[in-house]
């Protein structure tokens, strides 16, 4: 038997689209990404499929406002300035949508046009998050881009010359053979460019990937704990504050859609493989949701409730791993009161947990707030293993 959850107001609702081809899969990527062949990516079919899914999802958030709206991918800049003027305008007469709100787009490098970063502006794009990884060609090349440094440069030239201030640089970290002043030079060109946001990964060699059949020889673990302390020093100088594991921020610009993640807001996941968290407050409920991952089968069964390939309520036993799964990415973690109006539970619920992860030295519980300690961000597994029920 499972007891309700007890929530006093719906959290934030955030909107995520998947966009799922690439010209080219990159050796590393475990996303749900395809790639693009002309007779697959029927763009007008797939924006139809996008607002059929959406209109099907309505009555699930009936009366909500969208807080932020994250078009991710595979790579977004595939499409046309036409097709996502068209997706805009189908969410603006369907959702309550706030003015101002972010509005992300990812970009890649080898995609990126003057002119296209312009129409998306103009259709109300308002953040761009370029995936540049390295200025370094020797990297581009390892990491399979379909880009060079010299294309890196130019769609930065173009997001800001199409009046994007907002924008992100997604780059990687601990690359084959990379030393650490060869990663440290790649944060002063993305530092250089002056963005509102720097996303720096550890390269992490995930299952089902060429890279993991094929291992490249990586950086040791205490090498990429060097680059990692040295990078964030050197974002630090910059002006660039880290706010969660991978994400710096210059003058408090975080991205609004990630933290609504890692605050355990809800989202609307649509198009293919994409993922929800939506709260039920009359019944006392969260539930996420899955998606139909192949574009083909997605296209096709959007507009009905099969598109949908899995629906998992969230049990009490699983949400306290859930919260902290999420917040504890965050440097200065969050107000514990979240977690009630988050969870719906009562944090005496995990009491038990929290003093553990204190006497461990891996968590801080102050007055009304829980952040990870220095050692609790460097070990998150570890502190997380605490709330494995
Ligand atoms: C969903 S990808 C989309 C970005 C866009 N398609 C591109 O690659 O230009 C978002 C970011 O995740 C990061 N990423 C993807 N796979 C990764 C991996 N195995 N290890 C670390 N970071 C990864 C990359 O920095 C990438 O830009
Ligand atoms: S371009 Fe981006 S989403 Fe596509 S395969 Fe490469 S990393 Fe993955």
């Amino acid at each position: 038997m499972t007891s309700l959850l007890t929530f006093h107001e719906n959290p934030p609702l955030s909107l995520y689209i998947h966009l799922p081809w690439c010209v080219k899969k990159c050796p590393y990527c475990d996303f749900n990404s395809h790639e693009f062949t002309s007779t697959a990516l029927d763009e007008d079919a797939y924006i139809d499929a996008l607002i059929r899914d959406l209109e099907t999802e309505l009555p699930r958030i009936w009366g909500r406002t969208i807080t932020s709206v994250f078009i991710g991918g595979g790579t977004p800049s595939l499409f046309s300035v036409a097709s996502l003027n068209k997706l805009l305008s189908a969410l603006r007469a369907r959702l309550n949508i706030s003015s101002g709100i972010e509005i992300t787009l990812e970009a890649n490098p080898g995609t990126a046009e003057a002119e296209k970063f312009r129409g998306y502006r103009d259709a109300g794009i308002n953040r761009l998050s370029i995936g540049v990884q390295s200025f370094d060609d020797k990297n581009l090349k390892a990491l399979g881009r379909i880009h060079g440094a010299g294309e890196a440069h130019r769609a930065i030239h173009f997001a800001k010359d199409a009046g994007f201030e907002n924008f992100n640089i997604d780059l990687m970290f601990a690359l084959p053979n990379q030393s650490i002043d060869a990663a440290l030079q790649d944060l002063q060109l993305a530092v250089d460019h002056a963005p509102t946001h720097i996303s720096w990964y550890q390269l992490t060699i995930e299952p089902n990937t060429v890279f993991y059949s094929k291992p490249p020889k990586v950086p040791s673990d205490d090498m990429s704990w060097s680059i990692q302390k040295q990078g964030q020093e050197f974002l630090r100088v910059n002006h660039y504050a880290q706010y969660e594991i991978s994400a710096y921020a210059k003058d408090k610009q975080v991205s609004a859609h990630n933290m609504n993640y890692w605050e355990f807001g809800d989202y609307l996941g649509i198009g293919a493989g994409a993922h929800g968290k939506i709260t039920n407050v009359a019944e006392g409920k969260i539930e996420r949701f899955t998606r139909h991952k192949i574009p083909k089968r997605y296209i096709e069964l959007a507009g009905s409730e099969s598109v949908i390939t899995g629906t998992r309520k969230l049990e009490q036993d699983d949400l306290s791993l859930e919260f902290m799964m999420n917040a504890m990415r965050l440097s200065n973690g969050i107000p514990a009161n979240l977690f009630i109006e988050r969870a719906g539970i009562p944090i005496k619920k995990m009491e038990k947990e929290l003093f553990l992860a204190e006497e461990r030295m891996l968590l801080d519980w102050r007055v009304n707030r829980l952040q990870p300690t220095v050692k609790g961000q460097r070990y998150l597994n570890e502190l997380l293993e605490i709330f494995v029920k």
